[in-house]
């Protein structure tokens, strides 16, 4: 901490690009077609209301899932050795939540003294703005400007001033479909200058009933977390759709080396989504797709960055090898 001469005030921005009627209408929209297409894919962004924020962090508690601990580790090692070897004076984290782990990486950037700015980044303004308050009082004399956005359309907005490191951690990256993955690094690449930082953790490929207990924990919290999204759809969309005549089935795909999270329809539903004057008819059986989790391999990782215009500088991992830090670099 600096605390030589008087304690500046916070500073804090907050910026939205979502507009206020924004969720009805992207939420509309994406709903629709999910439920037109077959199977029924969900956008994982609507797992995050505040129920869905607080279920998310027992999950980053929770004794199975081992990435976060691994993640704040790695972090916690090599956090001074990021600040010096980067010098960047401006750290931006999408999909931040609660920036809990970030603060490692924050405090070794203070000390260090370079450090002028913080971006937090999420689509959950209220969680968004409890932690930009948070961090604005931890190092004061450092601007936290926070950008509720999409970060898969709103990369654009992040001040592009100073030097700036990106950091995308948590295994987010894995939550997206190949596709969008593609999609998110090359806006990435665009977004950077040449010599500019990305920060990305992700969990790694490892034996198959630990990569599944991680997401099937004996307390029940991730399937309550992942049966979120059709309460989340219910109170939006003014629907009456029966949770809880839906298991939670989270699948191992070996090809895609991914847990596929869906919910499985125990008998034959007919809802209505009343805002979407949307019938939901699912014959029993019948999966909904929530969301992935993609694990990841080094090699194949750093190939997908250096076609997107990267350069893979450092890879971190922790003791038991679970979860990797990757330092790439905009060329
Ligand atoms: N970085 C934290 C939280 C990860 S959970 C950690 O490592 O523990 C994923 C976070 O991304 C949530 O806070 C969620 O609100 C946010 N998020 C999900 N989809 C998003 C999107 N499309 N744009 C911006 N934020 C998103
Ligand atoms: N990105 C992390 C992961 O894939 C956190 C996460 C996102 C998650 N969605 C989840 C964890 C659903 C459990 C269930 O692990």
């Amino acid at each position: 901490m600096r605390l030589d001469g008087p304690v500046p005030p916070p500073t804090i921005t907050i910026e939205s690009h979502l507009a206020s009627d924004w969720a009805e209408g992207a939420m509309r929209e994406d709903i629709a077609s999910a439920f037109a297409m077959r199977p029924r894919v969900l956008p994982p962004k609507w797992l995050y209301d505040d129920r869905g924020s607080a279920l998310f962090d027992e999950i980053t508690r929770l004794p199975e899932y081992y990435p976060t601990e691994a993640e704040r580790s790695i972090l916690s090692q090599r956090a001074a050795e990021l600040a010096h070897f980067t010098g960047a004076d401006s750290v931006v984290e999408l999909g931040s939540g609660t920036s809990d782990k970030t603060r490692t990486l924050l405090d070794a950037f203070w000390e260090a003294g370079k450090l002028k700015r913080f971006v937090p980044f999420d689509v959950s303004e209220a969680t968004l703005i409890n932690a930009a308050e948070m961090l604005a009082d931890r190092y004061r004399g450092l601007e936290v400007h926070a950008i509720v956005g999409d970060f898969t359309r709103h990369l654009n907005q992040i001040p592009s001033d100073g030097s700036r490191l990106v950091a995308f951690l948590g295994g987010t990256i894995g939550n997206l479909y190949q596709e969008e993955r593609q999609a998110f690094l090359g806006a990435m690449a665009d977004t950077l200058v040449s010599g500019e930082w990305l920060l990305l953790g992700v969990d790694l490929v490892k034996e198959v009933p630990r990569i599944i207990d991680a997401y099937f924990d004996s307390s029940g919290v991730t399937e309550k977390f992942i049966k979120n999204a059709l309460v989340v759809l219910n109170r939006e969309l003014e629907g009456n759709i029966p949770v809880d005549q839906f298991d939670y089935v989270p699948y191992w795909d070996p090809r895609q080396e991914r847990v596929d999270m869906r919910l499985r329809a125990l008998t034959a539903i007919q809802a209505r989504l009343e805002r979407l004057d949307l019938n939901v008819v699912l014959e029993a059986n019948e999966e909904i797709h929530v969301e992935i989790s993609t694990k990841f391999r080094p090699e194949s990782l750093s190939a997908e960055l250096s076609d997107a215009g990267f350069e893979l500088d450092r890879f971190y991992t922790d003791d038991r090898n679970d979860f990797g830090l990757f330092l790439a670099r905009r060329m």
